[in-house]
């Protein structure tokens, strides 16, 4: 089989180190890709927004599978258009990637269905926006409806706070168009998990459970970002806390998705707060996460390419997916300033050096090679530097050497990926 993935991240960095293990895979293209995606995949320079080129291209040379990594274009119908060119792609319809593309529609729709998230109100005038952050009284989180590049989620833990929130999303349209409405809800207190399923339009086939590290800061400090680490398995999601979450978030989702006429294929990935009340969903996500999807990536057992094909021919139901035992953990390397404005264009040194360590796999989230042949900084999150150990502490250790072996002074990580669940392992022995 040929296959192209569409993107330029870490994410799909390692979907294209998954699928070129892949015995049925013939050929990897990856459009537009990176630097270091091309040690794995052929990159051709087409943007991920540029449909008809894609469509093009996986015509021109008989692409059997589309793997689309970001969510934009599923927003706005990249599937659609392929799946009308008659190609087969993995990845949800604009329909349904509604579910990321709205956190209006994503918050009636887990209404409509029992699904438990936040007490919120949807807004499109800063009048009745302020009016319920006073009725819900205590620290709220204002919502831009529309996709912002992650950043378009503002938490306030107090009143004022909200009032500028809504100011900046609703009036001066910091997030652009994604703030002509905004949702506002309840803060939720607890530990935050990324949980993934793999969705056919009826079945759902959960993967390994992950926690991603958002702040910037060490000790989960800071202004929120892509995500600055990763780990695989999340020890605090129980076998029990993963069968409620099945049964309580992704199974009602999915069926109300399939019952609303929008049945949901592609990778469902759910934000979920662990309250003392049990889990709730603070957002949907309809693509895998960066940097999630390299911890997963690591640990899969199973072959990527039947689970992805067996979601799109709605044949889940007689899949199963195997996982290393071994934990794995990402690191995320960034260029000085991220997320704010950040350095560009500096010289990574030693990656050959961490080429040659066994446990250790490095996904380059934004690099380019300069006219000397170096590898160059090209973006704020730039490498995920990524590991496998017999434990998360194990792994976090092989990764923390291998970010010594690099030789980058522009770029930056946080030292303490992985804190939570080595804590939780220490706690219970
Ligand atoms: P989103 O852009 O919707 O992924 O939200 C970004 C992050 O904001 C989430 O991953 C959470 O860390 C945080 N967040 C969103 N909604 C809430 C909430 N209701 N309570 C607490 N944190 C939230
Ligand atoms: N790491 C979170 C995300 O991909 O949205």
């Amino acid at each position: 089989m040929r296959v192209l993935v569409v993107g330029s991240g870490g994410r799909e960095h390692a979907l294209c180190w998954a699928l070129r293990q892949s015995p049925l895979c013939r050929a990897v293209f990856c459009a537009p890709g990176n630097a270091g995606i091309a040690a794995e995949a052929t990159c051709v320079s087409i943007a991920a927004h540029d449909t008809n080129a894609l469509i093009a291209f996986a015509q021109a040379q008989g692409i059997d599978l589309v793997v689309v990594g970001p969510e934009e274009p599923l927003v706005k119908g990249l599937a659609d258009h392929m799946t009308a060119a008659g190609l087969r792609c993995f990845g949800p319809s604009a329909q349904a990637a509604l579910l990321e593309g709205s956190k209006g529609f994503m918050k009636d729709l887990m209404a409509r269905h029992g699904v438990p998230t936040a007490e919120y109100g949807r807004f499109q005038t800063p009048t009745d926006a302020r009016a319920f952050a006073h009725a819900l009284g205590g620290p709220v989180v204002i919502k831009a409806d529309g996709l912002a590049a992650g950043k378009g989620v503002i938490l306030c833990h107090t009143l004022a706070e909200a009032e500028s929130a809504i100011d900046a999303v609703m009036v001066r349209r910091a997030f652009g168009p994604a703030g002509a409405e905004v949702v506002v809800e309840r803060l939720l207190v607890g530990e935050e998990i990324s949980f993934f399923a793999l969705v056919d339009g009826t079945t759902a086939l959960p993967l390994a459970t992950v926690q991603d590290h958002k702040a910037v800061g060490e000790g989960d400090t800071g202004p929120n970002t892509g995500g600055m680490g990763a780990y695989s398995p999340a020890p605090v999601v129980t076998p029990e806390l993963e069968e409620e979450i099945m049964a309580r978030i992704i199974r009602p989702t999915v069926q109300g998705m399939a019952v609303e006429g929008r049945p949901f294929r592609g990778v469902l990935f759910a934000g979920v707060m662990i309250t003392a009340d049990g889990p709730k969903v603070l957002e949907f996500n309809v693509r895998f996460g960066d940097p999630e999807c390299q911890v997963l990536m690591l640990r899969l057992k199973s072959d990527i390419l039947p689970l992805l094909m067996a979601s799109c021919a709605r044949e889940l139901a007689s899949m199963e997916v195997d996982w290393h035992d071994q934990a794995s953990l990402i690191v995320v390397m960034a260029a000085r300033g991220y997320p704010g404005d950040y350095v560009r264009g500096s010289i990574i040194r030693g990656l050959d050096t961490v080429a040659a360590l066994p446990a250790v796999k490095v996904f380059h989230a934004g690099t380019r090679i300069d006219d000397l042949g170096r590898f160059c900084a090209d973006g704020g999150r730039v490498l995920g530097v990524t590991a496998v150990g017999a434990t998360v502490a194990a792994a976090q250790a092989q990764a923390y050497d291998a970010v010594a072996a690099l030789d980058w002074p522009e770029g930056f990580c946080r030292r303490d990926i992985g804190w939570r669940a080595i804590t939780h392992t220490t706690r219970q022995g």
